[in-house]
């Protein structure tokens, strides 16, 4: 019998979770930041790393009590060594080696990416190989997967993630952090067709990314129809404009889902592996599943995305991973340092 505790603390969340065998996950806790950096439009990284600081033990201790063992029975921890924000990691790091060394268990590093990409194994079994999206805050990146700790690159973002564009937007027209799940409600009630933004690349050769214009699109398109001088006037001059806002938002929203969607199945088609999973924040939003469903559908591809609570950082995934390192010995030691850039593919 093992339980593995996963602890992840890359951005704004806190999370651990202990999980079974490999395949029970008895618990996972998660502790939001949002009311922290909700009023500077943005993830304020001293912030976070403080308010990590605060509740990563009585998170772990709740992972635990819920998952109805003691700390002395765990087999190994888990943590998510990189990439991420360093005060962030640095927390997450610290705590996972001292519980390490004063419970004398292994000490598991995990991968942030590596983990949003298995994080669907959480609810199901997926063939390999498979195209995998990961679509958060930090990155938009294509990959072919082709086991645990196998991966090829085959597309990133120039510029801004797609959360962050998500993000940024939202931060332009005052619909507070985290930018996705605001947008994405604020364009239920708008014409995804009313406004067209750019589609980058889109016509491209490749499986690359671009985000930063399509936030300058939205700030050009506000500033030509009302005459404004400054970014910072627009959420005031959006006051009772609430059909072109839900317009923005909705033609933003499609914009960017277009894109995904149609990198994505270029790179499916192109490399005959008509599995596709995809991850992170982003992968929440509903019109992105569903036009996903429906596209690959036409392509004849199998689409996985996990439910929503494993679609953002979450310790489950780290956990799951961290299960496959113990199994095949690959241990981390007290040396351990995060790295914030680290990648993989
Ligand atoms: O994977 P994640 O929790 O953290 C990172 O690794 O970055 O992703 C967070 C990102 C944020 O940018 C957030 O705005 C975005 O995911 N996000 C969404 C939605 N929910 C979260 N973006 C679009 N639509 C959503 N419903
Ligand atoms: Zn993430």
């Amino acid at each position: 019998m093992s339980y593995i505790l996963g602890i992840e603390t890359s951005c704004d969340e806190t999370a651990a979770a202990v999980l079974k065998d490999g395949r029970h996950l008895l618990s996972g806790i998660v502790g939001y930041q949002w009311e922290i950096h909700n009023r500077y439009g943005g993830i304020v990284p001293e912030l976070a790393c403080r308010r990590h600081i605060e509740v990563i033990y009585p998170i772990t201790e709740e992972a635990v009590k819920k998952a109805d063992i003691t700390l002395n029975n765990l087999t190994a921890i888990a943590v998510t060594s990189g990439p991420g924000l360093i005060g962030a990691l640095l927390v997450g790091v610290s705590f996972a080696k001292s519980l390490s060394y004063a419970l004398k268990i292994p000490l598991i590093s995990v991968n942030h990416l590596e983990g949003h990409l298995w994080a669907i194994s959480l609810e199901k079994r997926v063939q390999r190989p498979f195209i995998g999206l990961v679509v958060s805050g930090g990155h938009t990146n294509l990959y072919i997967v082709e086991d645990i700790g196998r991966y090829q690159l085959i597309g990133s973002t120039f510029d801004d993630a797609a959360g962050e564009a998500f993000d940024k937007v939202a931060k332009v027209l005052g619909l507070g952090y985290p930018g996705g799940p605001a947008i994405e409600r604020c364009a239920a009630s708008g014409d995804p067709k009313a406004i067209a933004f750019p589609r980058a690349l889109s016509k491209k050769k490749g499986f690359d990314f671009s985000f930063s214009g399509i936030k300058t699109a939205v700030i050009s398109y506000v500033r030509d129809r009302y005459a404004i001088s400054h970014v910072d006037e627009i959420p005031d001059v959006l006051k009772g404009e609430e059909r072109v806002k839900a317009d923005i938002a909705a033609g933003f929203q499609q914009a960017v889902v277009d894109i995904l969607v149609s990198k994505t199945i270029n790179a499916a088609c192109e490399t005959g592996i008509n599995r596709v999973v995809i991850s992170g924040g982003v992968a929440c939003n509903r019109l992105l599943r569903k036009e996903m469903d429906l596209q690959t559908q036409k392509h004849k591809i199998k689409v996985y995305v996990p439910g929503p609570k494993y679609c953002t950082d979450n310790a489950g995934m780290i956990a799951w991973l961290g299960y496959k390192y113990y199994k095949k010995g690959i241990f981390a030691d007290l040396r351990l340092n995060p790295d914030a850039q680290s990648s993989i593919g």
